[in-house]
């Protein structure tokens, strides 16, 4: 495989990480899509996909420069819900943040955590309670602030003064009350404080400002209104200020974890800029050499002494560190707990539509993937181990049967074999050299014979699931050394949080779920449809790409090469040339083309796209 550079760490450290409120390692693009799933209401960001790049496929609201994501523009898309603010920051380059125009409510988000931010706009949401009084010292950088048009209360932060640089400051219309501190807004040039409840003498320090900024508080006196505070209506009185909250912990542990994390940083950011829109590398090794030792005494220190007969009986684990342990479901492969895991150095092996995967070498000798998994809370803890113990019992020749699962609340591992030669989509796109010249046609049909029996066995076990596969993509497909596919991550339907499903699995990418909005087993064979397209093609479906930017849309220039009989031309010339197999190959480019049939009700059912493929005749 052409791994190019390794990165080591070792796997204490990434699930240490993992006990932050989220874990730090993620990549920009995980890390916006974090964000997004922070948001209750976020179709407009729908195009958003792990697939492609935030700057080169220009993702909805995100801009660049230089390669750099440095502004999230998200205005007027009905947002609402939370903004992962944690996620944000693992986007290193922004320095702008617009929500203008959203339905967010609630106190302000902690957008002070992100020290380097020039500009924010959060005009015209429905943000309510008071801000911090310090809550803008630790925004040294900030420019523009406008905050206007929401229901911010309580008084103006103290904290504005010491903004250096800040030329905007927009708070009107909100319901700030009681005195304007004596800010001193030296280089501020745009100032609105209009329509608030503010009360008594307007400082000097503001009084360059002119009436329009400070009309509408009724209670108000000074220069600029020409309203004398000598002879009050009322006596301005402040009222209660907004308590002020120090999350001085979390601040430390930040910074104390920040320097391990800025290696980490370093190597993500350097991985980012792979060309992750044409290939999803799922399963293979790349990233820089990296060792972290610091964490790992603790870990052996208070989980020694894991006992090798683990999993079955034992629900949870020990949870004597407080974070439990794995669960083995399939001994077939031996036992291990999570202090071999720990003990282990881990490679990042790239990120997926569910999260991130890495490879672990047990002392054993065993190599494992552990794939981290968010967004899989659709079950509870009984339900999700009933699930992962079912997996535990799955053998059949094609499917990749899971060994043990790691549970917590807010996320899941999940551990499997590590299969070195990788996944069909790396295999046949990865890397255009001699693994690729290995595909010949007896190899391709054997493949997709496989694939099509693993499916079957799948749509048994799984038979009155709407998706028994859910997620079948050429980068779920592994290869054993003899070119045997195992499907993988698989029936993942029951587990993932409905919201995230969309996003994470490629059978709503059919068009049953887009044009419909609905997926049931023949979703699958959609999926199985493309594949065998793929596979046929030598091309890489534009269908794995959620912006159809790049990639072929293999389904279109099948039909049409189809209904103008010149089917031979869109074989991959690779295998073309093997003429004794051409009548296979063009029965099987039938069968893709009628499993793809965009109408559900005119597609293949599962059982005859098995039967039709099982008559291919191996030559
Ligand atoms: C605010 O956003 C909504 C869509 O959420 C849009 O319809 C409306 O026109 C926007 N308002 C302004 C003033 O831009």
């Amino acid at each position: 495989m052409a791994a190019v550079r390794y990165f080591l760490i070792p796997l204490l450290l990434l699930l240490t990480l993992s006990t932050l409120p989220f874990a730090m390692s993620l990549s920009e693009n995980e890390a916006l899509l974090k964000v997004r799933s922070s948001f209750t209401n976020a179709e407009a960001l729908s195009s958003w996909d792990l697939k492609s790049s935030p700057c080169k496929d220009r993702w909805v609201g995100v801009l660049c420069t230089d390669g750099i994501i440095t502004s999230l523009h998200l205005t007027d898309l009905g947002l609402s819900g939370n903004i992962d603010i944690e996620a944000l920051g693992e986007i290193h380059g922004l320095r702008t943040i617009s929500f203008v125009n959203n339905s967010f409510t609630g106190p302000i988000p902690e957008f002070n955590k992100l020290h380097a931010l020039k500009a924010l706009y959060l005009t015209k949401n429905k943000f309510s309670g008071s801000i911090p009084k310090d809550y803008f010292s630790q925004l040294l950088s900030l420019k523009k602030l406008w905050l206007s048009g929401n229901k911010f209360s309580g008084t103006i932060p103290e904290s504005l003064s010491q903004l250096e640089h800040l030329l905007e400051l927009h708070l009107e219309g909100n319901d700030f009350s009681g005195p304007i501190p004596p800010l001193k807004l030296e280089s501020v040039t745009s100032f609105d404080l209009s329509n608030n409840q503010l009360v008594g003498p307007i400082p000097e320090s503001l009084s360059k400002f002119s009436a329009t900024s400070f009309a509408d508080n009724d209670r108000l006196c000074g220069k600029p209104l020409n309203k004398d505070c000598n002879n009050p209506d009322e006596t301005p009185k402040a009222s209660g200020s907004g308590s002020v909250t120090v999350l001085l912990g979390i601040v430390i542990f930040i910074v104390v974890v920040g320097g391990l994390l800025a290696m980490c940083r370093s190597a993500t950011n350097r991985k980012e800029h792979h060309d992750f829109s044409v290939l999803n590398k799922e399963n293979e090794d790349d990233m820089v050499e990296v060792h972290v030792q610091s964490v790992n005494r603790r870990a052996e220190s208070s989980k020694k002494g894991g006992d090798s007969k683990r999993g079955g009986s034992k629900r949870g684990g020990s949870v004597k560190s407080g974070m439990g342990d794995i669960i083995m479901v399939n001994d077939e492969k031996g036992t291990f707990g999570l202090p071999d895991l720990m003990k282990a150095a881990a490679e990042v092996l790239g990120n997926g539509g569910l999260g991130s995967a890495y490879k672990a070498v047990l002392s054993s000798g065993l190599s494992v993937v552990v794939k981290r998994m968010r967004e899989m809370n659709k079950l509870a803890r009984d339900g999700f181990d009933a699930e992962m113990r079912k997996f535990g019992t799955l053998r059949h020749n094609n499917i990749l049967t899971p060994l043990a699962y790691y549970y917590r609340k807010e996320e899941k591992l999940l551990v499997s074999e590590y299969i070195p030669k990788g996944s069909l989509l790396y295999v046949m796109h990865g890397d255009r050299g001699t693994t690729h010249a290995e595909l010949t046609w007896p190899t391709r049909l054997k493949i997709i014979q496989g694939i099509v029996r693993g499916l079957e066995f799948l749509h048994n076990e799984y038979a009155s699931c709407d998706l028994p596969h859910g997620n079948l993509k050429s980068s779920n497909v592994l290869l054993s050394d003899d070119y045997e596919p195992l499907l993988n991550d698989f029936a993942f339907d029951t587990l993932i949080n409905p919201s995230n499903a969309a996003q994470a699995m490629f059978a709503y990418k059919s068009p049953d779920y887009i044009q419909y909005q609905q997926v049931s087993p023949k979703s699958d064979v959609y999926c199985l449809g493309i594949i065998i397209l793929e596979i046929l093609t030598g091309k890489f479906p534009s269908q794995y790409l959620s912006n159809n930017k790049g990639g072929t849309d293999v389904v279109h220039w099948v039909s049409i090469a189809i209904s103008e009989g010149r089917e031979t031309e869109v074989i991959d010339p690779e295998i073309a040339s093997n003429t004794d197999s051409l009548n296979q190959m063009l029965q099987l480019l039938q069968i893709g083309a009628a499993c793809t049939e965009s109408n559900p009700d005119q597609r293949l059912n599962m059982r005859e796209a098995i039967r039709r493929i099982e008559e291919v005749p191996v030559s």
